[in-house]
């Protein structure tokens, strides 16, 4: 996450404004997003492709907030979406909809149709069941439907069990054997138009090889398809590709693309892939203040102001996350379970974390721009946490904290 967040002074950085100052401003928990890291980790990933002809689709249910869309809109992406939400937050941040693929596999028909509207690059089909209806809704709109099926090669991402997706007895995509029949009824459809193929095997891959594995299962495809006659305009290698939270050494991101576009080398569609995590995780901490350090005869709580609800990735997937202090403290180190204030004993951001805090200091969750935000929950009647972004010397409130009337603006009393 260096040089993006980084100590100076004995204190935390991101840019080039120091994370209590954020704190003091804007309160705790917040999230803070580097502009730079994310704006690097799009260049560097556009970079390693090189000559070879390609689109990115953000994932942006890693983080959909509008500001950030609207960054990666303005450096050229499009985006992966999995919901009509999803769609009208890419119009909303000035994304371009026909760089839009719409992936998820229980699209409903008014949401193909405002993505039919909207003209977006591709659907991409996860059942038999999802291509009659897009059809159905294509020709009820008078459209042709843009369609790439999603396949699932059986390949294992080596992942958690939870975000792996790429298995036989996972709920995504269709085997990988029953995609011929399924192009060949899709080629025979007067509304769908077949641009491409896709897979997305898991999350938080850290190896090439799967991904290559699942790749060249798509490419046989596609060149089985060629010789019936279906051309294929590009091929999408999904998501997945993992970062450094902890002890992870993922391959450098040029690897990843290399082998890609090595794959690749002589074919003529376009490569197309969907990553999430990679563009947001380690462009943004979650900030949080020591309320109460505990101590027991069986462990040390520091309990702080960011909860399961604000935070979920360490309580659902026992997600290791870095934990570091602010700002460096002369009180002696010793080991915490960092906990939240939330009933639940899952409720935990770090277990067993060495650290040299007191009451009232400030810690930075790191690596929590990508499944953070997001995921977070109003559990325990919490407000939401604010989010900025910081750009050099400048720091932009990009989401304010959720106030406690918005918790129950939704709802009424009976009389
Ligand atoms: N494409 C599809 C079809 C997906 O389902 C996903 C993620 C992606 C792309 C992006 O994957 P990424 O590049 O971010 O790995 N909440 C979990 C991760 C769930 C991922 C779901 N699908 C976590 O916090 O680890």
């Amino acid at each position: 996450m260096e040089p993006y967040f980084s100590a100076r002074d004995g204190e935390m950085h991101v840019e080039g404004v120091p994370l209590s100052d954020i704190a003091v401003r804007f309160g705790t928990p917040v999230y803070v997003y580097s502009k730079a890291a994310l704006t690097d980790a799009y260049r560097s990933l556009d970079a390693a492709f090189g000559a070879a002809p390609h689109l990115i689709c953000y994932a942006m249910k890693a983080n959909s907030n509008l500001a950030i869309l609207n960054l990666f809109a303005r450096l050229g992406a499009g985006f992966d979406i999995v919901s009509g939400g999803e769609l009208a937050r890419v119009i909303a941040a000035g994304g371009d909809p026909r760089k839009v693929v719409f992936s998820g596999v229980g699209k409903r028909p008014a949401e193909m149709r405002e993505a039919l509207d909207a003209g977006v690059l591709c659907f991409n089909v996860e059942s038999e069941s999802e291509l009659d209806r897009l059809d159905a809704v294509a020709a009820a709109a008078g459209k042709i439907a843009p369609m790439s099926l999603r396949v699932n090669p059986d390949v294992d991402a080596g992942t958690h069990p939870y975000i792996s997706t790429g298995l036989k007895g996972n709920k995504f995509g269709v085997p990988i054997e029953a995609a011929l029949p399924l192009y060949r009824k899709a080629h025979a459809m007067a509304h769908i138009r077949i641009v491409g193929v896709d897979c997305h095997i898991g999350s938080q891959i850290t190896e090439v090889a799967p991904l290559l594995e699942a790749m060249e299962k798509l490419l046989e495809l596609a060149d089985r398809l060629a010789v019936e006659g279906i051309h294929l305009s590009h091929i999408d290698a999904g998501g997945g590709l993992g970062i450094r939270y902890h002890r992870e050494s993922p391959p450098p991101v040029a690897d990843y693309i290399g082998a890609f576009t090595l794959a690749m080398r002589g074919r003529t569609e376009s490569l197309l892939i969907e990553p999430g995590r990679l563009l947001v995780g380690n462009g943004g901490v979650l900030l949080t203040r020591v309320e109460h350090l505990k101590h027991t005869p069986a462990k040390n709580f520091a309990i702080v102001d960011a909860a399961m609800n604000d935070l979920l990735r360490p309580a659902l997937y026992d997600a290791y996350q870095d934990i570091r202090p602010v700002t460096s403290e002369p009180s002696t180190a010793a080991t915490y379970d960092v906990v939240g204030p939330v009933c639940e004993s899952a409720d935990f951001l770090g277990r067993e974390r060495m650290l040299a805090i007191r009451e009232g200091s400030l810690l930075a969750v790191m690596s929590a721009g990508a499944y953070g935000s997001v995921m977070s929950s109003n559990y325990n009647s919490r407000g939401r946490a604010a989010e900025v972004l910081v750009d050099g010397e400048t720091t932009h409130l990009i989401a304010r904290r959720e106030s406690i009337t918005e918790l129950f603006a939704r709802e009424c009393i009976v009389e």
